[in-house]
């Protein structure tokens, strides 16, 4: 009897450690960033600009009406309203095929969080 309390015990302990482990491991919804994240490693040129080019100009060209983000100044409306981190980053519904991958996430998060600097 007294063997099987302890055992029992044991258990107890052995499943709180791993639950205890597993919640530390990954919170869904942030994105852990293991670049370096400062204004001279992320950049507007080098990196947010690259993206955009690649993943959203086809239906975001100049001029266009589902809003334009061929260059800083028409992208930076699109930040100022909110838009833009509330589509790629919080609900990754652009572009409308799936989410950015997770680097690319990371940059853009960065760049904003580092405040949007045109550099
Ligand atoms: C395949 C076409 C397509 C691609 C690629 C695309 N978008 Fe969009 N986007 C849309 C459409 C269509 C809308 C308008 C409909 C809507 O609001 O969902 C829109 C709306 C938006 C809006 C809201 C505009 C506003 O003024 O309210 C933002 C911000 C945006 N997209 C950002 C992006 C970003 C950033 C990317 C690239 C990471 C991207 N989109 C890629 C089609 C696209």
């Amino acid at each position: 009897m007294r063997n099987i309390l302890s055992l029992s015990f044991f258990v107890i302990l052995l499943f709180a450690g791993f639950f205890n482990l597993a919640s530390c491991t990954y919170d869904k919804g942030e994105i852990a960033v293991t670049t370096v994240c400062d204004t001279t490693q992320v950049t507007y040129d080098a990196n947010v600009s690259e993206i955009i080019t690649n993943s959203c100009i086809s239906c975001h060209a100049s001029g266009s009406s589902l809003g334009d983000l061929s260059d800083y100044s028409n992208v930076m409306v699109a930040v100022n309203s909110g838009e833009f981190k509330e589509r790629v980053i919080t609900n990754k519904n652009m572009p409308p095929s799936g989410a950015l991958p997770d680097d690319q996430l990371q940059l853009i998060s960065c760049w904003l969080q580092n405040g949007t600097l045109q550099n």
